[in-house]
């Protein structure tokens, strides 16, 4: 008999233009193990996740249509693996509420990702003038921001999903959801698999412009996007910030800049560090941010290309989703029914 493959699911939320970091820490990784056949593929846009931020109601569909575009030209393709819409699935909301019941408030509170997005986001709060004095900001957040993680568990234990890969932000969300999954699985009888992460040679790619920082859209001198003509990317690239020193040498503590320019290169080309060090023994950083220049190009021009093209195709994008989301929604559902069940919920 023929073994079901294990299942594999990640996420990404429509909140603005794809990066570099997001490409080689997810989206390439996403392309290449649905190409292996190796594994059962469910890949979402994380809509829900995406309403904890600021957002304009009327750029929602479009921001969603895009990112899908984004996949679809990257290489993921609907009859390899299921591409859905969180929002379309109920039984992503209702684990997440569930889950909430198990959920510790001091894990949640332990989380670098909230405390990151928090302390970004408080000067906004104070700007617009909703704070006294005195009173603690972080108060006036949404509590969605805070509970993100929970419902990024339910998104992954719906579907018995063994592997998820992410970029490395995304760890400590997956170990809570490990957790998750064993409190449940010890209280209530075994329910849920317990995930494991997968991890690119390039989990953290950093900000040009700030090689301290991960590269992230807030910043964007210091990020590259993937749909970006040449003119707007060679600028941020030949601009990236370097040391004072000569060498094309791989060393992230003294030479952050070029560590990351280097990392990135390697991704690209997909060889070692080691190799691209002796391919620019002896060059000028110049030679060497030229040459990158020239393998982002080559990387992103056919995807740019196809992008464009997809883009317009509204209809085709809508369809995808439904179909995808038609195919997720048959597991989400029986697992949410084996959930209630488990629980008691079934007078
Ligand atoms: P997000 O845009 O936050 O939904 O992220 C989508 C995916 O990209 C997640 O798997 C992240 O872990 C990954 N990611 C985001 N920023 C970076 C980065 N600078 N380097 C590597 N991976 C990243
Ligand atoms: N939290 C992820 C991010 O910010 C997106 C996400 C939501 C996700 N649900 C998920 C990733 C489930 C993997 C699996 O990038």
């Amino acid at each position: 008999m023929l073994m079901p493959k294990p299942v594999l699911i990640s996420g990404v939320q429509p909140t603005g233009r794809l990066h570099v970091g997001n490409y080689l820490g997810a989206l390439k990784n996403f392309v290449e193990l649905q190409n292996s056949g190796k594994y059962s593929c469910y890949f979402f846009i994380a809509d829900l996740h995406s309403l904890t931020e600021d957002f304009d109601p009327k750029e929602k569909p479009e921001q969603t249509l895009n990112l899908l575009a984004d996949f679809l030209a990257a290489g993921l393709d609907p009859k390899k693996s299921v591409l859905f819409l969180q929002s379309r699935i109920p039984a992503h909301s209702e684990l997440a509420w569930i889950l909430n019941t198990i959920t510790p408030i001091g894990e949640l509170r332990r989380m670098t990702q909230y405390k990151e997005k928090l302390l970004a986001r408080v000067p906004a709060i104070v700007e617009k003038g909703i704070l006294q004095d005195g009173v603690d900001m972080r108060e006036f957040e949404n509590a969605g921001l805070f509970d993100y993680p929970v419902l990024m568990a339910a998104d992954i234990l719906l579907y018995d999903a063994k592997f998820v890969p992410v970029g490395e932000d995304q760890l400590q969300h997956l170990e809570l959801t490990r957790t998750l999954a064993r409190k449940f699985n010890a209280k209530f009888g075994k329910t849920f698999v317990e995930p494991q992460p997968l991890l690119t040679k390039t989990p953290r790619v950093m900000s040009l412009s700030n090689p301290e920082k991960k590269m992230s859209k807030s910043e964007p001198t210091g990020c590259l996007f993937i749909d970006e003509e040449d003119a707007e990317f060679q600028p941020k690239i030949m601009s990236a910030v370097t040391d004072s020193g000569s060498d094309v040498k791989y060393d992230p503590d003294k030479k952050p800049g070029v560590s990351n320019l280097l990392t990135i290169y390697a991704a690209l080309k997909d060889i070692d560090i080691p190799e691209v060090e002796g391919r620019f023994k002896g060059k000028s950083y110049v030679e060497f941010k030229s040459d990158v220049c020239q393998a982002i190009h080559n990387e992103f021009v056919g995807i740019r290309m196809k992008k464009k093209e997809l883009v317009s195709k509204r209809e085709f994008l809508r369809q995808v989703l439904l179909e995808g989301s038609k195919k997720a929604a048959e597991i989400a559902n029986k697992k949410i029914e084996e959930v209630k069940k488990r629980l008691g919920l079934t007078a």
